[in-house]
């Protein structure tokens, strides 16, 4: 249709030149730390860890409770306080993790005997006044009904405790050597320094999802205005100032004794004891040197100082206008941001598994949930601490074999589908880190998982290969005598492992083995086998009219079934497809929504479903119906798949309806698990209106929910910026998602109808310029304006291979084939 593209750029032309006065101001700059909520996520099963650390920091001070999801340590619910520890995981499901060795304090104990102190975990839980909660960067505070007031900060491997008591005649500080989930092995010790009152020992306690056991070893020192009156070690409910040292049992029926060390001061003139602690997974004599350098002198404030520089520091890299923005809006954003540094955790110079001088991060808990948003935004804002994480996976491999694919507390976690460290690796390669890593191991540990079966897939690599090899699909009641993991999970584990195989294609590109690259992505084509054409979908015994789904089917290649909703949010029988809950061949999710992973293939996907309009009728069905739920990871990329359709506006208007209704700043706001930031990922990509496709130099554009936002590349100092003209219009306080479609853009100056940009839009600081108006519009619908696909645009994808055009060598406007027949039947409505 010519003569409306010509008319349509002639349009455009004359919008940009009449806007180009009134273009948004760049973004302020501000203390970003005040619009960090680190209590966002810690009621209603955010599980979020709310208390004081450092970026990636191993050490994490919280108040302990005893609520039902106590995963992160503390939880804004009606629960109590148990403890006060130094480690913790952050918006994990599984069980809850570390938390060990607990403080507690008494201003005094009853009869001034240390008897009369309760010890106990169960007995001593003391409610906390709700009002009196403040959680910020690198601090955290908490009243007790008892009148205790706790306050904390924290270093890279060693806590600080302000215990503040009302009216303490004889304070006592206890040391538990208990976990959150009460998981210690035998044999834990505590040896208390009758003169310092220091407390150094060990104790081995299990992972919270996943296999073997960690030892963790920690060294407590006390400081007060009062003298250190006595110590001692206490079992159960008794404690005796005469004992010093203590090795403990796990008890005979398996719930772990109560037992530690205790030191009791006399009146302090300031009412304070603080506590210093320690923690290493080397040896006590490490948790030790690592107090005495960090936090040399007790200095809470100085602490406190350099955690908030360091947070400021990470936080420098994105700057948003905020202009017409609520602070609530803000405070959704930059605590998302921040979330993301919580986990993973650096434990390099920790590791007592092997030795290396590569870097050793843990936590990543699972690689399953960061892969999608939160590796990938960190690849913007700190790529030389990506870079630093996928070196210490290649040398968990070198090391352990495998490449993780979840892993906390120096332990291997489950495997839930894919291999997803395959995933993060690619989009890291894709990206151009270079950074020290080597990359020839890099591809060998991604290609071990696509060719060697490990024995044990529960904990690493995939299950199946035979199979996989030969039938090209992970059949349903596989056999499989090779290795061992739980056999359900084949259609997603099926889509995962064609993604995996697509990833590491990526890199095999990229490093010039032709031969491999084409072998991996034939194997990407994989997730075809398990499509029934003629499957049919009921909701309520009512036919959803959509016909062509994937399918379980057997080593025979017959088809089983499983109902395309089962294991959905809607399903009836409340199943939810996890790995304890056998029998489902989805995870965690349904067929209904696992039908849109195949986020390399867009295309080829679109036309098997009927094409774009058939397609963008699926995709509104599922988040129509409340089919997919926004609370777990695989929900996240939907949103943004109309992009792939050529309807970039249906990927906005779903944005507004789950930021922030089901995303907002407050301790209930968060829809599901954190999973170590993740989440907080999804929040912060979404709203900078730049949506990763991992493992590929792809991001989706959506309308920004600010009027500018600019991140600066800290690999090449370059600024990459958003703008929106007419902002104003479709925004204000009261709207905060917003209004209004894209119209037209410009890169760099250039009309621009792509709906996607690549990487070198954040190293190359380019800027996107964005006009919004009412409706939904022609741009980025044209053929030409979508992202890659594999199958149409061969090689694409890979860095470095010629796939991008110049941008000066594109028409400036290109109406596009089919899609542009269904802009004027569109309204938005949401
Ligand atoms: C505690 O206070 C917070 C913040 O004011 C509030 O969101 C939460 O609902 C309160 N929780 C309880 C259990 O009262
Ligand atoms: C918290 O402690 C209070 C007072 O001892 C008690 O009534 C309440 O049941 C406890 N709640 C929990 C969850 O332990
Ligand atoms: C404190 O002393 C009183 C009086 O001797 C006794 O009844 C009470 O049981 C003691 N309490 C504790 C906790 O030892
Ligand atoms: C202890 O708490 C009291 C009451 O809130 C406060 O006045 C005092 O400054 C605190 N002491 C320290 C050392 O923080
Ligand atoms: C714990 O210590 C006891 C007593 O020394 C010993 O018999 C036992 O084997 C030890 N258990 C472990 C798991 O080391
Ligand atoms: C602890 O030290 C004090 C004095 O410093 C001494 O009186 C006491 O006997 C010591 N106790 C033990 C168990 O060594
Ligand atoms: C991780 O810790 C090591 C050792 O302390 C340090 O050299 C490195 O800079 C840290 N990495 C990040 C990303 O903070
Ligand atoms: C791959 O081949 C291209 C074209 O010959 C070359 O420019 C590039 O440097 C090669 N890359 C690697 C990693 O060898
Ligand atoms: C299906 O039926 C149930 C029970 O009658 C009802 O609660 C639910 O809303 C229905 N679901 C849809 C998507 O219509
Ligand atoms: C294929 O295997 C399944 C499962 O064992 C069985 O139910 C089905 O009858 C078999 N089909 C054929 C054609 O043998
Ligand atoms: C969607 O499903 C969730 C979980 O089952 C439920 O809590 C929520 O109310 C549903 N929302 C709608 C709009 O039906
Ligand atoms: C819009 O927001 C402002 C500031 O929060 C508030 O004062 C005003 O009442 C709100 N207006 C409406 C119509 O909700």
């Amino acid at each position: 249709m010519p003569p409306y593209g010509v008319l349509l750029s002639l349009f455009l032309i004359s919008s940009y030149n009449s806007v180009n006065a009134a273009l948004p101001a760049t973004p302020d700059d501000y203390d970003v730390l005040q619009y960090i909520d680190p209590l966002i996520g810690t009621a209603n099963g955010g599980n979020v860890f709310a208390g004081a650390t450092l970026p990636y920091g191993m050490a994490k001070a919280v108040a302990d409770t005893n609520s039902e999801s106590n995963q992160g340590g503390f939880a804004f619910d009606k629960s109590n306080v148990t403890g006060f520890s130094s480690m913790h995981d952050s918006g994990t499901g599984g069980s809850p993790s570390l938390g060990n060795f607990p403080l507690f304090a008494y201003a005094q104990c009853a009869n001034d005997t240390v008897d009369g102190c309760i010890f106990p975990k169960k007995a001593r839980a003391t409610p906390y006044i709700n009002s009196s909660v403040q959680a910020h960067p690198g601090y955290f505070a908490i009243s007790l009904a008892s009148g205790l007031t706790v306050d904390m900060t924290a270093a890279h491997h060693t806590t600080l405790f302000r215990f503040n008591f009302t009216d303490a005649t004889s304070p006592l500080v206890l040391l538990d050597l208990s976990d959150l989930s009460d998981s210690r092995q035998d044999n834990a010790t505590i040896s208390v320094d009758n003169s310092t009152g220091r407390m150094t020992g060990s104790a081995k306690f299990l992972p919270s999802f996943g296999s073997g056991t960690y030892t963790l070893h920690f060294c407590a020192d006390f400081k007060s205005s009062g003298d250190l009156r006595d110590s001692g070690i206490f079992v159960d409910a008794r404690a005796s100032t005469d004992v010093h040292d203590l090795k403990i049992s796990r008890s005979i029926n398996g719930y772990p004794l109560p037992g530690g060390g205790f030191v009791r001061f006399n009146a302090p003139s300031d009412g304070t004891v603080q506590a210093r602690v320690g923690v290493s997974f080397i040896s006590p004599d490490q948790a030790c040197a690592h107090a005495e350098s960090e936090i040399s002198d007790f200095d809470f404030e100085a602490t406190h100082q350099a955690a908030v520089d360091k947070w400021t520091e990470k936080m420098a890299p994105i700057r948003v206008s905020t202009n017409g923005v609520d602070s609530s809006v803000l405070t959704n954003f930059y605590s998302g941001i921040y979330r993301t540094m919580v986990n993973p955790q650096n434990y390099t110079g920790e590791n007592p598994i092997w030795t290396s001088s590569e870097p050793y991060f843990d936590s990543f808990y699972c690689l399953w949930d960061s892969f999608r948003s939160q590796i990938p935004f960190l690849t913007l804002t700190d790529p030389s601490a990506v870079a630093e994480m996928v070196r210490s996976l290649i040398d968990t491999q070198r090391h352990l074999g495998w490449l993780p694919d979840c892993r906390m507390s120096l332990c291997k976690g489950y495997t839930q589908g894919g291999s997803n460290a395959d995933n993060i690796l690619a989009d890291a390669y894709v990206k151009g880190l270079t950074d020290g890593i080597d990359w020839d191991d890099g591809y060998a540990a991604v290609q071990k998982d696509a060719e060697e079966e490990p024995y044990d897939w529960s904990n690493e690599g995939r299950g199946g290969l035979q199979s996989w090899k030969e039938l090209n699909f992970i059949p349903v009641e596989d056999f499989d005598y090779l290795g061992f993991g739980t056999m359900t999970r084949s259609i997603s584990r099926t889509l995962e492992y064609s993604y995996n195989d697509f990833a590491i294609a990526q890199i095999a590109r990229g490093m010039n083995k032709t031969a491999d690259a084409e072998k991996y992505e034939k194997n990407s084509g994989f997730w075809r086998s398990l499509f029934k054409s003629d499957q049919t979908s009921f909701l309520n015994k009512t036919n959803t009219g959509f016909v062509g789904f994937f399918q379980p089917k057997y080593l025979n290649e017959t088809w089983g079934y499983q109902d395309p909703l089962k294991c959905s949010n809607i399903d009836n029988s409340g199943s939810i497809c996890s790995l304890q809950n056998t029998g489902a061949e989805t995870f965690e999710s349904s067929i209904w929504e696992y039908q849109f992973f195949v986020p390399h293939d867009m295309a080829a996907l679109i036309s098997l479903l009927g094409g774009p309009d058939s397609f963008v009728k699926r995709l509104d069905y599922l988040h129509d119906k409340n089919i997919t739920y926004i609370g777990n990871e695989p929900a996240f990329l939907t949103v943004f798949q109309y992009h792939y359709a050529g309807r970039p506006a249906k990927s906005t208007s779903r944005v507004r309806t789950y930021i922030p209704d089901y995303f907002s700043p407050t301790p209930s706001g968060l829809p599901g698990n954190d999973d170590s930031g993740a989440m907080g990922s999804f929040v912060a990509m979404s709203m900078m209106g730049l949506f990763p496709n991992p493992g590929q130099s792809v991001y989706l554009i959506t309308v920004p929910f600010f009027e500018s936002v600019s991140i600066a590349s800290p690999l090449t100092g370059k600024t990459a910026t958003v703008k929106v003209i007419n902002w104003a219009n479709f925004n204000s306080l009261n709207n905060t998602g917003g209004s209004g479609f894209i119209q037209s853009a410009t890169l760099n100056g250039q009309p621009y109808t792509r709906n996607w940009v690549d990487h070198d839009f954040f190293t190359e600081g380019q800027e996107l310029v964005l006009v919004l108006g009412r409706n939904e519009s022609t741009w980025g619908t044209g053929a030409d304006d979508l992202p890659p696909s594999l199958s149409t645009s061969s090689g694409v994808q890979a860095r470095g291979l010629g796939g991008y055009d110049d941008l000066e060598k594109r028409e400036p406007f290109i109406a596009g084939g089919q899609m542009a027949k269904q802009f004027d039947r569109y309204t938005h409505s949401a």
